[in-house]
């Protein structure tokens, strides 16, 4: 069976989100998601509308996603990948480069972000829509 790992925090699922998880689990057999906890979202200066339980449990219901675990911190990927038998890391090229590390024990894919659609975008938006 083909493992592939992704990593984000998604909040706010949208397009984007939904493109990547669909295209990360075309690559293998078996999608693993590693979810921000919110503490460590407060490392990468984010703060989600949703908790991690509630991440987690919206995550859980997308048919792409087999597993769901927490990203605590910046440097467990490769144990991640040695523990889950990883075969396919996937991110979006917003992180080009910066887990090519990881060759070393997995296939490194960046796949093209969806164009026009973010967290970020959605909460702007929302907020300028209502004054
Ligand atoms: N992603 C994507 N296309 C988008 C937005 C996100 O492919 N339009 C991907 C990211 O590259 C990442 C994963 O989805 O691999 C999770 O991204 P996340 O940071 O949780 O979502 P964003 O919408 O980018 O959130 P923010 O605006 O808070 O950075």
């Amino acid at each position: 069976m083909k493992k592939v790992i992704t990593y984000g925090t998604f909040d706010l699922i949208h397009n984007g989100h939904i493109n990547i998880l669909r295209r990360a689990k075309e690559m293998g057999d078996y999608l693993i998601v590693a979810l921000s906890t919110d503490e460590f979202n407060k490392v990468k200066n984010k703060k989600a509308y949703y908790s991690f339980e509630d991440r987690k449990g919206i995550l859980e219901a997308i048919k792409f996603v087999d597993l769901v675990i927490p990203e605590t911190s910046w440097d467990q990927k490769i144990e991640d990948v040695k523990k889950y038998d990883i075969d396919v890391f996937v991110m979006g090229d917003d992180w080009k480069g910066k887990f090519d590390y990881l060759k070393e024990y997995c296939v490194v894919n960046y796949l093209p972000r969806t164009v026009g659609i973010s967290t970020t975008k959605i909460k702007k938006d929302f907020s300028k829509s209502n004054g």
